[in-house]
């Protein structure tokens, strides 16, 4: 019989979340085509920098899929403007390539620990800007095979994306525009400065989409909640929409601090969507 094309093993999810919570699962790394389709024969969720993401602490049932070393190009990125790049390819190296070969339209996302795949899939960005700005298509894997789609199909829009049922973006399509080092630095600087007071502990970031024209953080600021604590898990002083995990927090503190946070917020006339995407609950 044939060698499996990936092998799966039992890890615990926190190990693969910027946030430290989540409890097991079968992860099936996958470095090619046929790994996918093994992969993907039974019901699965795909992982990328797990940098948005409450994983229950309980785990998932399905499957967790996660692109392997074969689809991170940050190493052979070489500074051409048009460029296919594998959905592993991490977007802070990416950021600091394009930087480096004077190639401007990534520079927004400065501070963003996704791989690229994943911030396709939530369309990542900050006011600076969007992966939207430079994504022109994408390959999917879907229904069992590979197949290419133009970006002006996947309805991308504030921290959204639509892909096809059960897709993965196995690789993105980026057209940056000729700029020089110096300046694509110069904006870089601009986008640093407005992270700078974002907290430095365990986070996923923010956990609330802001609404139109206004700041979750700020609301929630301006609402008293910040150091609200559910056991290790705290809103943050530095930023109102960050919750952290001060060290311990289970899934199921952070879960009912959020949740904490938007009853409170609704009950000021404020309803506040989730921006994280939640496994296992
Ligand atoms: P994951 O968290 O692993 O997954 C997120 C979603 O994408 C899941 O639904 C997953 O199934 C799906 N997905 C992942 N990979 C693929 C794939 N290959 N194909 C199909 N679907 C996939 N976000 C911003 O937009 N702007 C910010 O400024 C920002 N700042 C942050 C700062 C910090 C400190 C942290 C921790 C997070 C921040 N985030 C920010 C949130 C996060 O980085 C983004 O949402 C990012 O797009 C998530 O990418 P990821 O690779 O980590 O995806
Ligand atoms: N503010 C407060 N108190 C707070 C937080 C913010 O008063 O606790 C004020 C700030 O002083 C500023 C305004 O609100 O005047 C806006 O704050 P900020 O610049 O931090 O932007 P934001 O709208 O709160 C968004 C994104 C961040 C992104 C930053 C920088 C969302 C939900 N958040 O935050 O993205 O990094 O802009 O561009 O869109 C993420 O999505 O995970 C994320 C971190």
């Amino acid at each position: 019989m044939a060698e499996p094309a990936v092998a799966p093993r039992t890890v615990r999810l926190a190990a693969y979340t910027t946030l430290k919570v989540g409890g097991p699962a079968e992860l099936w790394e996958v470095e090619d085509e046929a790994g996918l389709r093994e992969a993907t024969r039974e019901p699965y969720r795909v992982i990328g920098g797990g940098s948005n993401l409450l994983v229950a602490d309980a785990g998932v049932v399905e499957r967790v899929v996660r692109l392997g070393r074969s689809f991170n190009d940050v190493r052979a990125f070489d500074g051409r403007t048009d460029v296919w790049l594998g959905a592993a390819t991490p977007l802070p190296g990416l950021v600091r390539r394009a930087q480096k070969a004077g190639l401007s339209g990534l520079e927004g996302l400065l501070g963003v620990p996704a791989v690229l795949g994943g911030a396709v899939a939530m369309n990542a960005g900050t006011r600076f800007g969007e992966m939207s700005d430079t994504l022109q298509e994408v390959e999917l894997f879907v229904g069992g095979a590979l197949e290419r789609v133009p970006a002006g199909e996947l309805g991308l829009s504030y921290r959204h994306a639509e892909l096809p049922e059960g897709a993965i973006v196995t690789r993105a399509r980026l057209k940056l525009t000729p700029s020089t080092p110096e300046a694509v630095q110069a904006y870089m600087d601009q986008v640093d400065a407005a992270r700078a007071g974002q907290p430095k502990l365990k986070s996923a970031g923010c956990a609330f989409k802001n609404p139109p024209g206004e700041s979750a953080g700020r609301l929630i600021d301006v609402a008293g909640l910040k150091g609200r604590r559910v056991g290790d898990a705290m809103v943050a002083f530095e930023h109102g929409n960050f919750v952290l995990n001060l060290g311990a927090a289970t899934a199921a503190d952070v879960l009912a601090l959020v949740e904490e946070v938007r009853a409170e917020m609704r009950s000021r006339g404020v309803e506040l969507e989730l921006e994280w995407r939640l496994w296992g609950f």
